[in-house]
């Protein structure tokens, strides 16, 4: 492809990020390249910039002054609050690449109500439902006590993760829905609440990148959400993930595809929505059987650190190709090897936790990768700046060699307080 290099500003700074930045950094297309605002681990591949990802009026003064082509928002905070339509609409901005959806699009993630409606409409399949406000709750209420346990209570907007409730009786789902609704648990994000059917069966993410009209499909992934071995304790922003999933054959797939991920990008095309950027399929297999649990406008994370290293394409590439609306000329090829990443956190974690904690063992990890997730350069010294510290990847034939050589790294790589799951990928 004969493009000039890109200048990219890539928002965030997780494990994400830093693997989006040793990817993007790792194009021959890529020119300079900004995180704002990284973390140690991004300050590698690129320049990190103090601004926050929902200050849109800064991230426009960063664009200018730094001749930006691509922005890639990481998380979905700056995409549901409408970075896409603020570049769209000014004249200065409208030139670059956005890889993220409309407002509208964003939507898909920013409230339950409107993907499980979207899902409706075209006929999608998903946990059957019902919506209830404070208007109507007292109907929720009488709703509920029809209903069996368990059963699965969502609030209808961003709540960092902590939304959903899986209530194990219905007497613990109307205390739910009572904090939810009367008490404003989420505040404006529990406006609205979301009853759903709960669904038993193995959970996946499935990834694609669209320009609106095409997609490409990227490798699936699982992640291993609660922060106890055996899949116990609180659930966690995740604690490890792998790609391929075992359970996620050909045949499965292709029901993925026809069912979901079609479906999906036709029918934002048909309804006029804008969305050129990454769909974050959440799935669960039940009785082999594909249904969406949920959708986010975004790559995952930590699916990010296992599905983006198996990729083979050139990422600046397939940016471009979807800013023009020519994804359908975009093969994607990815490694045949496994991957499994492995997520150092910090004591506490996702209860409170120290930071500020130095990090050593860093340059002992051959043969596996290291994505910043939680850290920051302080004198001479990487130090713990969030719960997620560091994901450490590998790839390896099957998916226990790749976690394998992840672990004897967890284990040279060391912080106070350091702790990690010894079971990611327990299942295969
Ligand atoms: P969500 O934020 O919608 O992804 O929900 C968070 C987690 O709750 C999911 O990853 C699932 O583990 C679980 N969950 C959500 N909805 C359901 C459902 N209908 N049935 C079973 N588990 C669910
Ligand atoms: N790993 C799940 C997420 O990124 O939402």
């Amino acid at each position: 492809m004969s493009a000039n290099k890109q200048n990219i500003l890539l928002l965030g700074g997780g494990g994400r990020e830093c693997t989006l930045a040793w990817k993007l950094k790792n194009s021959p297309l890529c020119g300079n390249l900004y995180i704002a605002p990284g973390n140690a681990g991004t300050g590698e591949y690129g320049t990190n910039l103090a601004v926050f990802v929902s200050d849109f009026e800064a991230i426009k003064q960063v664009c200018i002054d730094n001749r930006i082509d691509i922005l890639l928002p990481g998380p979905e905070d700056p995409l549901v609050a409408g970075i896409s339509d603020f570049f769209v609409a000014d004249p200065a901005l409208s030139h670059i690449v956005v890889a993220g959806p409309s407002k509208e699009g964003a939507q898909l993630e920013g409230s339950k109500a409107f993907s499980k409606k979207f899902m409706a409409r075209h006929d999608i399949p998903t946990a059957a439902y019902r919506e209830f406000t404070t208007e109507s709750y007292d109907d929720g209420v009488a709703y509920l006590k029809t209903q069996q346990a368990p059963i699965v209570l969502k609030a209808d907007g961003l709540a960092a993760g902590k939304g959903v409730v899986i209530a194990q009786d219905i007497e613990e789902a109307l205390t739910a829905f009572h904090a939810m609704l009367k008490d404003r648990q989420f505040g404006d994000a529990s406006s609205k609440v979301v009853i759903e059917q709960f669904l038993d069966g193995i959970e996946l993410s499935v990834f694609a990148l669209t320009d609106g009209e095409n997609y490409v499909l990227l490798p699936e992934a699982k992640d291993y959400k609660r922060i106890g071995e055996g899949d116990t304790g609180l659930n966690t922003g995740g604690m490890g993930a792998i790609s391929p999933v075992p359970f996620a054959d050909s045949s499965f797939m292709q029901k993925v595809v026809g069912q979901i991920v079609e479906p999906t990008v036709k029918g934002l095309k048909a309804e006029g929505v804008d969305y050129k950027g990454f769909i974050f399929f959440g799935l669960i297999k039940v009785a082999g059987e594909p249904f969406v649990i949920e959708y986010n406008c975004r790559m995952g994370d930590p699916e990010t650190e296992v599905v983006i290293p198996r990729l083979e394409n050139d990422l600046v590439e397939m940016l471009l190709k979807m800013g023009a609306g020519k994804l359908n000329e975009v093969v994607v090829q990815h490694s045949t090897q496994a991957a499994g990443t492995v997520m150092l956190v910090s004591g506490g974690y996702p209860g409170s936790y120290a930071k500020g904690k130095v990090v050593s063992g860093l340059d002992n990890t051959e043969g596996s990768i290291l994505f910043h997730a939680g850290t920051a350069s302080q004198n001479d010294n990487i130090v713990t700046s969030g719960g997620r510290v560091i994901a450490i990847t590998s790839f390896g034939g099957n998916i226990k060699d790749a976690l394998a050589k992840s672990y004897l790294v967890a284990d040279k790589v060391n912080f106070d307080g350091k702790y990690y799951r010894k079971d990611i990928g327990w299942e295969f």
